[in-house]
């Protein structure tokens, strides 16, 4: 594997199943088997930005692997007053095994990799959520058995977001067909597909659902976005995850989000807690599990 995880280009198809076949073993060996390969090292978790999932699963994985996790709000940090990201990369370096970030920039995230001598995990920017993605992916072998061309996504509302431009690399890299779901005027970012058969854009949320085994939704007013709020209800509203979506597809489609998830908003309350087809709650434990992979691979 590359020395850091910024986005899934990062990742080749066997770094791919490698982190499956990792994630699948500890998650079946947790509280049995003792895994320490971060024994005597210390993880630093960056967050610019609000988390539960990320960072929960961060803290007690890298416990779990026998090292130590150190929580940094960056807003207290120095880099706030002005201290330079190069600056902090090469200090951060000199102590730590590893940093795990959540900010704002994705182009942050790039140049504190490059000048820290030490790997980079992106735990979400404006752009990407890596971490997010490799853990949907486990959920959809484990359900299907395969993350390949035999497997139909459909991603409604915000097209743009950092889940759905992940989701674009996800699908080039596995070869699912994936297709994105927004009006018009949000359309996904075309320069990340363009050169892929298996990716398209579609405005009608009824056609989009023909045959889909995966449906997946994100909020439609993510971290930062907040000002758009008033805007972004109005546009999306056509594009909710819903019942009416689930009787145009396969017969056990399921449906994934990364969470926070807003019932009523981009899912229905119905979908959102229906046990036979919501498997939100296993996704997002399998952040756990990845991640855990993902961190042994890269800093042991
Ligand atoms: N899905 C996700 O990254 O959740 P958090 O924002 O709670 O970390
Ligand atoms: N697109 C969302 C994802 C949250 C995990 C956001 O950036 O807020």
């Amino acid at each position: 594997m590359k020395k850091d995880l910024l986005t899934l280009r990062d990742i080749t198809r066997d770094d791919l199943s490698d982190i499956f076949e990792l994630a699948t073993k500890l998650k079946i060996e947790r509280g049995k088997k003792v895994f320490t390969p971060l024994e005597g090292k210390s993880v630093g978790l960056i967050f610019a930005k609000s988390s539960t999932r990320t960072r929960v699963s961060f803290e007690v994985g890298v416990g779990e692997l026998g090292g130590r996790p150190l929580y940094l709000d960056q807003g207290k940090m120095q880099i706030g007053r002005g201290e330079t990201v190069a600056d902090t990369a090469k200090v951060l370096s000199r102590y730590l095994h590893g940093i795990v970030i959540r900010t704002f920039s994705h182009a942050e995230v790039e140049e504190l990799a490059r000048e820290a001598t030490i790997p980079v995990i992106n735990a979400l920017t404006d752009d990407f959520h890596p971490c997010q993605i490799l853990a949907d992916l486990l959920t959809i072998k484990e359900y299907s058995g395969k993350v390949d061309d035999t497997i139909k996504m459909a991603f409604y509302g915000d097209a743009r977001s950092n889940i759905a431009n992940s989701l674009i690399l996800a699908a080039r890299l596995t070869g699912m067909e994936l297709v994105l779901c927004s009006p018009a005027e949000e359309q996904p970012d075309k320069s990340l597909y363009a050169d892929a058969s298996n990716i398209a854009w579609e405005s009608d949320p009824m056609k989009a659902a023909e045959n889909v085994d995966y449906f997946y939704t994100d909020v439609w007013v993510s971290m930062g976005l907040e000002e758009e709020k008033e805007r972004r209800m109005k546009v999306f509203a056509p594009y909710q995850v819903n019942e009416k979506l689930f009787a145009k597809a396969k017969k056990n489609a399921k449906f994934l989000h990364c969470l926070p998830a807003h019932r009523g908003e981009e899912v229905s309350a119905g979908i959102m807690d229906d046990p036979e087809r919501s498997i939100v709650f296993d996704e997002a434990e399998n952040r756990l599990h990845v991640q855990k992979a993902v961190m042994s691979m890269l800093m042991k």
